[in-house]
């Protein structure tokens, strides 16, 4: 059984949560992602794994409250447990060789993705911009985490109500044209951010790498699930991911393909209302 030490509602539709998970805590690396089942006919759900104590044997999770299994998860408390928790799975993050100045870039909760990269690349020494972006205030997370670990950090939001007002892809074209240059972008959010964000880098010619989130299920590379095409070839994210080159990565197929279980996941969503009932 895993234990949650501690739990910390982030924004309305945000939880942190740390779990006592010591084997996980001791081997992972940025990039590196967890499976968890809440109960025992729970399904399988990946999240990334946001932060980790080795000398507490802790792993922190940031989750975004979406259907029923993150439900479910967010309705525990400090002192309960999950029977699974699986990891770490997939690669950690690489850069290239030559990578000294990096722009990391998070849209939404894929900031509770970006925040490990941006952590791990600046302890080593790197020059880390971050760009966070957001819909509005109240759900802008992570902010003093982010501050502690870059260089600079360009908060933006889509309705203007603080930082910037704009997309992520707006800042980024800002910096750019103000003269910085990036060895490597790295970009984690919706698959449309992503998308636009590697069509902006491809202009300028700067390597991107983004995190994808496939459906995935045994997370082992058995089931397929996970398939992504990547360069005109087939690549399983969860072992061989899930960072890609993102101007290799067919973004319209990966957004095709993460509603095959639209109709079953609003039925489990109305089951977890239902439950609550
Ligand atoms: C490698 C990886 C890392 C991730 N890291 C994070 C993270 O750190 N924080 C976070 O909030 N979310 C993360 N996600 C997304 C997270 O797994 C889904 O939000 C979660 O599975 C939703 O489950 P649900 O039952 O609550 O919602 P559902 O109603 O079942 O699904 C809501 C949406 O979540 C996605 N989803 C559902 N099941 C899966 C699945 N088995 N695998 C992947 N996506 C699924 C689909 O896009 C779906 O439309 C990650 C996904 C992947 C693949
Ligand atoms: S999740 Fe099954 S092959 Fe990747």
């Amino acid at each position: 059984m895993f234990q949650i030490v501690k739990k910390k509602i982030l924004n309305p539709s945000v939880t942190l949560m740390e779990f006592d998970a010591p084997l996980i805590a001791a081997k992972v690396k940025a990039g590196q992602f967890v499976i968890f089942r809440v109960d025992e006919q729970g399904e399988r759900v990946p999240l990334t794994v946001a932060d980790s104590n080795p000398e507490k044997g802790t792993i922190t999770l940031i989750f975004q409250i979406v259907g029923r299994s993150t439900k479910k998860l967010n309705a525990l408390e400090e002192g309960d447990s999950i029977p699974d928790l699986v990891g770490p799975l997939g690669l950690p993050t690489e850069l290239p060789e030559h990578a000294e100045k990096i722009c990391v870039i998070g849209g939404g909760v894929g900031c509770a993705i970006a925040y490990p990269q941006a952590k791990a690349f600046y302890q080593s020494g790197l020059h880390v911009d971050v760009i966070a972006g957001f819909r509005s205030k109240e759900i802008v997370i992570l902010e003093k985490e982010f501050q502690k670990n870059c260089d600079e950090l360009i908060l933006c939001t889509d309705d203007g109500s603080y930082g910037m007002k704009g997309f992520v892809t707006n800042a980024l074209q800002e910096r750019i044209q103000q003269g910085h240059q990036y060895d490597v972008v790295v970009a984690i959010g919706p698959i449309p951010m992503m998308k636009f964000v590697c069509e902006l880098t491809k202009k300028y010619q700067i390597p991107t790498i983004v995190s994808l989130d496939p459906i995935m299920v045994d997370g082992t590379g058995m089931c397929g699930g996970c398939r992504v095409t990547v360069g005109g070839k087939i690549r399983y994210a969860c072992v061989e991911g899930p960072d890609f080159d993102g101007h290799q990565v067919d973004f319209d197929e990966l957004m095709h393909r993460n509603t095959t279980f639209r109709e079953r996941e609003a039925e489990c969503r109305m089951m977890a209302i239902a439950d609550r009932l």
